[in-house]
Formats: structure tokens, C-alpha cells, sequence
């Protein structure tokens, strides 16, 4: 089993990476001496996959576990579903000492992990990501929230874990498109921060996409590190946590200027990384290697690097709008080559547009 320590002024805890993973959830739970009772929320999909075996872990070690179900997909990121768990909560006699543990993806994730923040003015969270974007990203970072009907996140909080189990075991049952969608994340980190890690990609990825466990525990557990050494740098987001949003400024525009339909999360973001790569390219930041290995590794996971369709006009205006902007000015993370992240508000508007251009063709 691999482990990632996160240290931060808010506490300490473990990402415990392993393949069967899930069936260990009852022994770590209990060595963190919590209460003997707990909330176990999952999706419905991912409850009739790995609820009855999470339930099952906690009461062979002595846990008075109950599961809520709440229906799968990102409208379930709502106040009216996080009161149905409070309900439950109550209604199962939670108390300050009991977690709520989140077994699902990032949806789950964040609603629970809301719900463990605010329930009794806080109750220990523990978090089971069961997606590859829930193990490599959502779940490091404690950001939770749930949306409201103006606009996504809106509501939340800086939220840390006592305990994360990601078991890549889980991952074997994913779609292939929300496999693909964390492979975004993935590629992202190696991108940002650690060249070793994306040559890493590039020679495993017919072992990755073929779900083997040791390679999935490896990019789980790499990510996991990258993640949370720039978290553990900057908890709440005044500075290096921005790197994390290489590909996400231009991602975001083609997730609003389609309708949060066309595009998963990872998609918008693989084209969102491939236009901050032509854009640092053409601002002299990286060569045209860094920009055609980007893209080529894109490509090998099965991951658009153009949105044709979009227009240019709607995705800047969509820029203008980023919440990352300041004074007018976006702060583009851009590329200084493989493992290398640069944050500049210094590019020019034709320089944009011209990659603006080139991705929605
Ligand atoms: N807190 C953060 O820092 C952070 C970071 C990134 C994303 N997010 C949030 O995460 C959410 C997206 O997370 P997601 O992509 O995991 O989506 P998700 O939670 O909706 O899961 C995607 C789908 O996969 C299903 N599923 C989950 N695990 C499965 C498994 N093992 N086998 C089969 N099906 C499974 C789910 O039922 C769901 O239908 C968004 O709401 C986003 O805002 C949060
Ligand atoms: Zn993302």
C-alpha cells in the first residue's frame, strides 16, 4: 500500500493507495479513534457497486455504519440534497465525533464533505474516491462545496480530510470516458510539475488505459503527491495553487460556451491544455515539442485537444467573465516546458485569439 502524507496548518492526514483498498476502510477508520457510528454517502451507481462492501468493512470493525443514497450526477451538488443528509444524519443519532465518509466520485465528494463540515459545526470527513478524478484531484486539497443555481461552487469551504482510501481496484468498473476525463488531471500534473512523471505516461500508457492496478496505484499516488505539495504550499489559494489550473481557464469557456454538455470536465481541459501550450509556444515560453508532446499524449488517452464548433468570440467572452481574473486581466498558467508552470497576466489579446481560433477550428 503507498502512502501520501499531507501536512497542512489545518491537521495532518494519509492517502492510502491501494488495490482492495476498500476492503481495509474498517481497520483505518478505527485507528483514528473515532466515534463508533458513521455516514456512509455514496451515489446510487456507485452504492450498488461498492456501498454494500464499504458498510460491510466499517461494521466488521466495529462501526455502526448507515448509507445514504443520493442520485448520481452533478445536480445532487445541491443545499436541498445536503439537508436530506442532515436529516439522516440526525435521524441516525451523528455525533460530533462520528464521520461522514464519502464513497464516490467527486460529486459525492464535495456534497459530503460540505455536509461534514457544517453538521454539528464540523464532524470528522473521510473521503473514498471511487473515479480517477476523484483519486487524483478532488479528493487532495479539501476544497467542498455544493452549487447553487447562479453558478458552480458557490457555496463551500476549505474542509481537510482525516483519511483518504483510494483504491484503484474501484476504477475497473469506470466508463471509459470518465476514465479519460481524470487522465485530463493526470497529465496536467505531470505537465505543471514533474517531466519524469509525464515520460512516465508516455511509456505506460497501453498498462494504464488497460486499468492495470500497479499502474493506476502509481499515477494515483504521483498525483497525489504533486497535488499536495502545492497545496501544503498554499492552503487556500492566494498563489502557487493556481498552477493546478493549467488548461482550466480556456477548459472552463468551452464547458459554459457549451453547456456543461458536449465536453466532460477532462475534455474541456485537454483542449484547454493544448491551447495554453500553442500559447506559450507562441509567446516563447516552451518549444513546439513541448506543445506536439502534450497533444500526442492527449490524443494517446483517447482526449480532444480542439473543440470544433466553439466560437472564438463566445470563449473570450467567457475568459473575460474567469473568476481568476483581476483588474481585467486574466492569469494564464502557461508552460515553460515539460514540468515547468509559469503564471502571467502578460499575454497579449492577439495572441489569444489566434490560438482561440486554431482550437475551434
Ligand atoms: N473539490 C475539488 O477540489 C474538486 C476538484 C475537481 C472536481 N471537483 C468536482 O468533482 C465533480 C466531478 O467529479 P467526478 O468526475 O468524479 O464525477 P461524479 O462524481 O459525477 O462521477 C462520475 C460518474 O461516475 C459514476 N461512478 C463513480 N465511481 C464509479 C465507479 N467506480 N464505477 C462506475 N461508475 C462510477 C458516478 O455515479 C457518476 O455517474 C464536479 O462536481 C467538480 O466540481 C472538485
Ligand atoms: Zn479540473
Amino acid at each position: 500500500m503507498a502512502e501520501v502524507n499531507v501536512s497542512l496548518p489545518a491537521g495532518r492526514y494519509t492517502i492510502h493507495i491501494a488495490p482492495g483498498g476498500l476492503g481495509r476502510l474498517g481497520a483505518l477508520v478505527r485507528g483514528l479513534a473515532l466515534g463508533d457510528r458513521a455516514l456512509v454517502v455514496s451515489d446510487a451507481t456507485v452504492a450498488a457497486l461498492y456501498g454494500g462492501r464499504a458498510v460491510d468493512a466499517l461494521r466488521q470493525a466495529g462501526i455502526n455504519a448507515d448509507l445514504a443514497v443520493v442520485p448520481p450526477g452533478e445536480d445532487s451538488k445541491a443545499l436541498a440534497v445536503a439537508e436530506t443528509l442532515y436529516t439522516k444524519a440526525i435521524a441516525c443519532g451523528l455525533d460530533r465525533r462520528s464521520p461522514v465518509i464519502a464513497v464516490g466520485g467527486g460529486v459525492v465528494g464535495d456534497l459530503a464533505g460540505f455536509v461534514a463540515a457544517t453538521y454539528l459545526r464540523g464532524v470528522p470527513f473521510i473521503q473514498v474516491p471511487t473515479t480517477l478524478l476523484a483519486q487524483v484531484d478532488s479528493s487532495v486539497g479539501g476544497k467542498v462545496a455544493v452549487n447553487h443555481p447562479a453558478g458552480k461552487n458557490l457555496i463551500g469551504a476549505f474542509y481537510q480530510p482525516r483519511l483518504v482510501v483510494a483504491d484503484p481496484g474501484c476504477l475497473a468498473t469506470l466508463p471509459a470516458r470518465e476514465l479519460a476525463s481524470g487522465l485530463a488531471e493526470v497529465v496536467k500534473h505531470g505537465i505543471i510539475a514533474d517531466a519524469a512523471f509525464f515520460a512516465y505516461l508516455e511509456g505506460n500508457s497501453a498498462a494504464i488505459l488497460a486499468r492495470e492496478p500497479g499502474s493506476l496505484a502509481e499515477i494515483v499516488r504521483r498525483s497525489c503527491e504533486i497535488k499536495a505539495a502545492v497545496v501544503e504550499q498554499d492552503e487556500k489559494e492566494s498563489g502557487l495553487r493556481m498552477i493546478l489550473n493549467f488548461g482550466h481557464t480556456i477548459g472552463h469557456a468551452i464547458e459554459a460556451a457549451t453547456g456543461f454538455a458536449r465536453y466532460s470536465h477532462g475534455e474541456a481541459v485537454a483542449v484547454g491544455m493544448h491551447g495554453a501550450a500553442r500559447l506559450s509556444s507562441l509567446l516563447g515560453r516552451c518549444g513546439p515539442d513541448t506543445v506536439a508532446a502534450i497533444r500526442a499524449l492527449s490524443a494517446r488517452f483517447g482526449l480532444p485537444t480542439a473543440a470544433p464548433g466553439c466560437r472564438p468570440e463566445d470563449l473570450l467572452a467567457y475568459l473575460a467573465r474567469d473568476k481568476k481574473s483581476i483588474g481585467g486581466a486574466v492569469n494564464w498558467v502557461l508552460t515553460g516546458g515539460i514540468g515547468r508552470a509559469v503564471v502571467t497576466a502578460d499575454v497579449p489579446e492577439e495572441a489569444v485569439r489566434q490560438v482561440l481560433d486554431e482550437i475551434t477550428r
